[in-house]
């Protein structure tokens, strides 16, 4: 019998989670806006044709923060093309796609006013510049009584949008990136973007491109050399991150989680160093804005085969159970960060490496993927508690690894939800958790699972709810101690309460 342990105490707190851990992304690439947020058409199109099946999933899932519109393709994006009533035809060349620009910023923050999520939106640093940032950002919050503020008014949005999170550009240090830049050039342009947008609004909070990866050949002197130009004046340094198995190699995908909370790590030490060496009194958090599993060698396998296309069906990966655990171990490598990861964006909302799928002109679906979002922005919201588990552990590519990965998070109420990962892929976690210190008459609210004898079973149009979350039985308390079996490669959510 393989055997864990760990101890839930409200008294070991991280940090209390930023609901924007939960957040998104929506960029123009494939049918992530067109076909998937957007079809005017569609049955299930708003009067502003926005697919009102997509929307409720999006509530569903809890996302509360969404980035847009890029991203690579932001870095080629001119946002006046997206304002207004005469819509230029483009090439993106980042996704070789054709953008009509019938959706832009203000369908935008029409989307999330009817989704009920915040706004992030990322300024083009690539082929732009500070003036075009600080128009953007005139349209956007400016009141009135300006050209662009007015124009913003003649377009029909009287009110300003009020986006107070913003991207400084998207991972500038990316080769593949149009007008890719040094750190030095870079920091300094990020520096002066950022001093002449708080001069037009006091109220931003700026996020400056970190590294497009942990394994990014500049990795951590890009960020110190970002922040010797920009610290005082940005708010969060970026990550991006993307996993997926390498050769068949399952062991090394299902410890993501880890290789995840060993690059934030890293990143924080370089923010405090840089904190030390500005000698500033301000601390830098970390923007997660791009997350999740993505099987890019599969489409790096496609992309010089492109043609130019509106929408084309691109990064459509369909999510099977391992998947979604290895989502669910990256919610809980965010979640164990929560005092510096205060904002998180998965990347992306719909059809594109996404957690929804939606058909054109057909249904939407949960992926595998949407189940753990879904539960950990619904029971991680409150505080997160420290939780070192007693693990047994396996060798793999990333080094010795524990095979239970565990957070808990206590809520306002005083409920608890302990989320936990057994990364077995041949036996069931005997866990048994100390939790005395959650006090007398502490029960098992519920215990659900996600996992299948078919780790590679998905869901689809034909069968939605194949994969999902379902409740076991035999979890509880006895003197103190919680037993709950967790199955070989699953994602489990225990909450425990009165
Ligand atoms: O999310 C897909 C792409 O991944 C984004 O456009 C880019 O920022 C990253 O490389």
């Amino acid at each position: 019998m393989t055997k864990a342990s760990l101890t839930i105490d409200p008294a070991f707190a991280i940090a209390d989670v930023d609901p924007r851990l939960f957040g998104s992304f929506v960029e123009h690439l494939g049918r992530c806006v067109y076909t998937g947020i957007y079809e005017p058409g569609h049955p299930a199109a708003d009067e502003n044709g926005f697919r009102r099946d997509v929307l409720d999933l999006v509530r569903e899932l809890g996302v509360t923060v969404v980035r847009y519109p890029g991203g690579n393709f932001v870095s080629g994006y001119r946002w006046e093309d997206g304002v207004g009533p005469d819509r230029p035809t483009r090439l993106d060349s980042a996704w070789r796609s054709i953008e009509p620009n019938t959706f832009g910023l203000g369908e935008f923050i029409k989307w999330t006013r009817a989704a009920g999520v915040e706004p992030m939106m990322a300024v083009n640093l690539g082929t732009r510049g500070v003036q075009e940032a600080i128009d953007l950002l005139e349209y956007a919050n400016h009141p009135s009584g300006t050209h662009w503020s007015d124009l913003r008014r003649k377009h029909g949005d009287a009110e300003p949008y009020d986006i107070r999170l913003w991207c400084l550009g998207n991972e500038m240090d990316g080769p593949w990136q149009l007008g890719h830049k040094t750190a030095d050039e870079y920091g300094r342009l990020a520096a002066e973007t950022a001093r002449a947008m708080r001069m037009i609004d006091r109220r931003l909070e700026l996020v400056a491109c970190g590294s497009s990866g942990a394994t990014m050949p500049t990795f951590g002197t890009w960020e110190a050399t970002v922040l010797k130009h920009a610290y005082d004046v940005v708010d969060y340094v970026s990550l991006h991150a993307y996993y997926e198995p390498i050769d068949g190699d399952v062991a090394t995908f299902l410890a993501s989680g880890d290789r995840m909370e060993a690059f934030i790590a890293d990143t924080v030490a370089t923010c405090d160093h840089m904190r030390a060496v500005t000698r500033s009194t301000k601390r830098i958090n970390l923007s997660f804005d791009e997350w999740n599993v993505w099987y890019m060698r599969k489409f790096q396998a496609q992309e010089s085969t492109l043609e130019w296309r509106h929408a084309p069906p691109l990064l459509e990966d369909h999510y099977d159970v391992t998947d979604a655990v290895v989502v669910g171990s990256l919610l809980i490598a965010l979640l164990r960060h929560a005092d510096r990861v205060r904002v998180a964006c998965q990347a992306q909302l719909v059809n594109v490496i996404a957690p929804i799928f939606a058909e054109p002109g057909g249904p939407a679906w949960r992926q595998t993927i949407f189940h753990p979002f879904a539960q950990a922005s619904r029971y991680g919201r409150g505080r997160v508690l420290r939780v070192e588990p007693q693990t047994p552990v396996y060798e793999c590519a990333a080094g010795e690894v524990g095979l239970l990965h565990a957070t808990a998070v206590q809520a306002e109420d005083g409920t608890v939800t302990l989320f936990a990962v057994n990364r077995s892929q041949t036996d069931a976690l005997e866990l048994a958790a100390n939790v005395r210190a959650l006090g007398d008459g502490v029960r098992v609210l519920e215990h659900t699972v996600l996992t299948d004898e078919d780790l590679g079973a998905r869901n689809s149009a034909a069968e939605p709810d194949r994969v999902r979350p379902r409740p076991v039985t035999g979890t509880g308390i006895d003197t103190g101690t919680l037993h709950a079996s967790l199955p070989p490669v699953s994602w489990n959510v225990i909450r425990l309460g009165r």
